[in-house]
């Protein structure tokens, strides 16, 4: 059953539309002239709004601030050549969105509603969707809690907000990323397969540390014994070994990616072998030795296909085969960027047209 939308819209007065260089876009600095709100009071969602994009005001005990009741999703809307604008797989993120909810302890929100919230906004800011190769409107759904409690108890008040950003690549280069064997970002029964804030704030240390080491970003690996490879930073990871695609099988410390799953498809559509299965560090890196690892990269909205040059691993470099040459990527992202662009026929149904 779809739900209606009940939206109230506030435009801006003036557009600062003007004032973007999109011949110099970073990824994420830049936001729209409106955003979307709505809260949740007495056990239901109510006051689904459309504003022009600002600051906010909030009492310093929300409990989002103090215990983390707080997550967020990420999708991308697209300038199709004849003009339409799609969203890829909405109703994907939809679906996490609530996961996350759910083991956060927050409201859930009707799938169809969140998809309406996304393309209402999107919508009025059209003309902030880019029309630059590489460069796409970033949609960043978010929901946090608003009791003003320090009890440690779930919030009985939240706000559901999307903003909106013109951005241009996350990764602009081939990657040198670092297997980490010191922290972890998820352990089993925790909260990896959610789009936490928590996670992120976490990886933050780590991740600065590599960067100290001359390394992009990090692998991350089980929480155990660091044997087994789980993600790429923000992004999940694959490899093509032996022509085959392999990736990490999703579980409770991994996010499924809704770009993974996509890549996942469409390599079987291409007739590859495909497995989602445990990968362990030192299976990768006797591939890459012996030259029957011919690619590694990161999957994921914002990172996209993140080809990897390097991989270190206490202290040795190991260096991939020149990504820049890599035929399973150049046919990969041509293969998504088709679909997403509305240059082949949707067959799968993935853009939803604002
Ligand atoms: N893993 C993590 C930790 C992420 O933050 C992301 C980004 O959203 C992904 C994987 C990739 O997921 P998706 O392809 O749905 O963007
Ligand atoms: C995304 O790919 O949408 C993400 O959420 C990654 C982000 C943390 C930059």
């Amino acid at each position: 059953m779809t739900e209606t939308l009940d939206l109230k819209i506030t435009k801006a007065k003036n557009s600062k539309l003007p004032q973007v260089d999109f011949d110099n876009l970073p990824f994420g600095k830049t936001f729209s002239d409106h955003m979307l709100t709505a809260d949740y009071e007495d056990g239901e969602w109510k006051n689904f709004e459309i504003v022009p994009y600002g600051n906010i005001s909030l009492s310093p005990a929300i409990s989002s601030i103090h215990y983390g009741q707080s997550f967020f999703e990420g999708l991308k809307a697209y300038r199709n050549d004849d003009g339409k604008i799609t969203i890829f797989r909405p109703d994907k993120n939809a679906i996490r969105f609530n996961k996350s909810a759910e083991r956060l302890c927050m409201p859930t929100l009707p799938e169809d509603i969140f998809v309406q919230c996304l393309a209402a906004v999107v919508d009025l800011d059209r003309d902030w969707v880019p029309s630059k190769e590489n460069c796409t409107l970033y949609i960043r759904p978010f929901m946090f809690a608003t009791d003003p409690f320090l009890g440690v108890t779930p919030s009985s008040t939240y706000k559901f907000m999307v903003i909106l950003g013109p951005s241009g690549l996350y990764f602009s280069k081939n990657l040198r990323v670092k297997v980490e064997t010191e922290y972890t970002r998820a352990a089993e029964g925790g909260f990896g397969y959610a789009k936490a804030a928590g996670n992120y704030g976490g990886a933050m240390l780590p991740l600065k540390k590599a960067n100290e080491q001359g390394f992009d970003q990090i692998i991350w690996t089980d929480a155990k014994n660091h044997e087994y490879i789980e993600e790429l930073g923000a992004a999940n990871i694959a490899f093509v070994i032996d022509g085959k695609l392999i990736t990490p099988s999703t579980r409770d410390t991994i996010l499924n990616g809704v770009t993974r799953d996509s890549v996942l498809q469409l390599a079987k559509d291409f007739g590859m072998e495909v497995e989602e299965r445990r990968v362990s560090i030192a299976e990768v890196l006797t591939a890459i030795e012996n030259g029957t690892c011919t690619d590694a990269f990161g999957i994921g909205t914002a990172a996209t296909l993140a080809q990897i040059a390097e991989i270190g691993y206490q202290g040795k470099d190991y260096i991939l085969p020149n990504p820049t040459h890599s035929v399973f990527a150049a046919k990969m992202r041509k293969a998504l960027d088709d679909i997403k662009y509305g240059r082949v026929e949707d067959v799968k149904g993935w853009n939803y047209i604002v």
